[in-house]
């Protein structure tokens, strides 16, 4: 395999998006609890938040988290999760057939994230409440003090706002599985309202109104159209949701989810657009893509969500605690590729979930916490997509796929940090079992030192389906990849066969 990637100084998409490495943590199976939160555990600190987790978190580089849900939020009271613990109300959530012990509310979430260092978005129930709820909450977390939510914020030991900046205006609400499910002229009615009165507490927030839960709603488009055209004034940023997995074995598709992820992009775009020039506004729409991950849908599986419904209600079950492999990296790190090229006009992407959930970590209930192969490519690009996402011409050779034909083997996005004069390229080898020849051709620059190459690829003896586990939490992880020169602006290196590198 061949490919050529060229770039060119004077061409750039935008600044990388410093929300774009998002993550979510969801009161969804073992997330929050034994997942993040866990007293009792040998790594919990005073507050019960595990240590390892926290460790884990910060090396993944996640820069904002989504919270609390996901479909919870839609049958989610606020308030039942603040003041003294013992005080909170024990509830069935429907969502997902649990029972919801409230030990972990807004106020842990708020430390917790502080530790981690993390940004805070935070949804609001548009399911089964509306407009007074989302306003209170936001005087709550956002209003200095001196009134009825303010100062039970104090009483309840936090006296300064938390400035939580970042709203999302419920969660999928097109889906008939949504408590509190609306059509789009509905939602795009509450969702104006409910923002507006949230602004009128506070008009520093950012919102984000609902897009369709996935690209395959019988609505899509229309969808947004409509929700668009009610909140266009009201709303900065409009919602995209996206899980890939591998079906019947048709591997090659699998590996080119990134080109559904791109079209799925740019369709969401245009339609705010149109939005926009019918409407005469001036602002544009900015999208945050915050659910998206690999999922493996397995109705039959005893942590599915369709069989988690049969189970009898108790406290956070194990609920698609799905275990990764060498190819789910290679897509993961495609899909982030995909999202960085349109760091224009994607400007927040969460990886759903943090942990235990669909999730880059895993932590077992008094037990160790490790990284999944997903964490990797992750981490890495957190750590090292900085400054400037150029824009990337790919000429490679292709694969024919079913789900999206000819498809390119070759993936890549760049980015430059003038500050630092460093340059991040993140390549991945879609095929499964040639090595692909990569030259690099850098306009306008004189790459000379090559500062670190790493690869993650199938390691020796074992197969594209070899992950970590409990046992072998290290089994699948980067190795440095030898052979790469940079001279004269040009790069050439080999990429392994299904592999993914930086
Ligand atoms: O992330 C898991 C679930 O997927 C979320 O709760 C929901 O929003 C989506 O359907």
């Amino acid at each position: 395999t061949r490919a050529r990637i060229s770039i060119d100084r004077e061409f750039t998409v935008s600044e990388v998006p410093h929300r774009l490495f998002g993550s979510f943590v969801e009161h969804m199976g073992r997330c929050v609890y034994t997942g993040i939160y866990e007293p009792g555990h040998p790594e919990a600190d005073g507050q019960g938040f595990r240590r390892d987790v926290l460790a884990l978190t910060k090396e993944l580089g996640a820069t904002v988290v989504r919270y609390p849900g996901g479909n919870f939020v839609s049958g989610y009271n606020w308030e039942d999760g603040i003041g003294p613990v013992a005080d909170r109300p024990r509830r069935l959530d429907g969502a997902w057939h649990t029972v919801e012990s409230n030990a972990f509310g807004l106020h842990e979430f708020v430390d917790w994230s502080r530790k981690a260092g993390t940004e805070i978005m935070e949804a609001v129930n548009l399911g089964t409440r509306g407009v007074d709820a989302a306003r209170e909450i936001v005087e709550y977390a956002n209003h200095p003090g001196g009134t009825r939510w303010s100062d039970l914020r104090a009483k309840n030991g936090h006296k300064d706002p938390f400035n939580i900046k970042l709203w999302c205006l419920g969660n999928e609400m097109d889906g008939p599985w949504q408590i509190g499910h609306k059509t789009a002229h509905e939602y795009g009615r509450l969702a104006q309202e409910a923002a507006k009165a949230m602004r009128l507490v506070d008009p520093g927030i950012e919102l984000v109104a609902c897009g369709s839960s996935n690209s395959g709603m019988p609505t899509f488009g229309d969808w947004e159209h409509t929700v668009l055209t009610h909140t266009y004034e009201e709303v900065d940023y409009l919602s995209l949701h996206a899980y890939y997995q591998e079906q019947d074995g048709d591997a090659a598709s699998f590996l080119a989810s990134a080109v559904d992820m791109d079209h799925f992009i740019e369709s969401v775009v245009a339609t705010a657009d149109a939005v926009r020039a019918k409407g005469r506004h001036k602002k544009h729409i900015n999208l945050s893509f915050d659910e998206w991950n690999v999922w493996y849908s397995r109705p039959g599986d005893p942590d599915s969500p369709e069989q988690v419904t049969t189970r009898p209600w108790q406290e956070h079950p194990r609920v698609i605690e799905d275990r990764y492999n060498v190819t789910d990296a290679v897509v993961v790190g495609t899909l982030l590729n995909s999202l960085l090229r349109h760091g224009d006009r994607v400007k927040i992407a969460n990886q759903a979930q943090l942990v235990n959930v669909i999730a880059p970590i895993l932590a077992e209930p008094n037990g160790p916490a490790w990284r999944q192969t997903i964490f990797h490519p992750f981490a890495r690009m957190a750590e090292l997509a900085k400054g400037q996402v150029m824009r990337t011409v790919v000429d490679s050779d292709k694969v024919e796929t079913a789900r999206f034909g000819d498809t390119d083997l070759v993936d890549a996005s760049i980015t430059w940090n003038e500050e630092t004069g460093r340059m991040a390229l993140f390549l991945a080898n879609r095929g499964l079992d040639e090595a692909a020849e990569v030259e690099v051709r850098l306009g306008g620059f004189d790459a000379g030192e090559l500062t670190r190459a790493e690869v993650l690829d199938v390691p020796t003896g074992l197969d594209r389906f070899a992950k970590n586990t409990l046992e072998l939490p290290n089994q699948v992880g980067l190795r440095p990849l030898t052979g790469v020169t940079a001279a004269g602006g040009q790069l050439t290196l080999t990429l392994p066969a299904l592999s993914w590198a930086v």
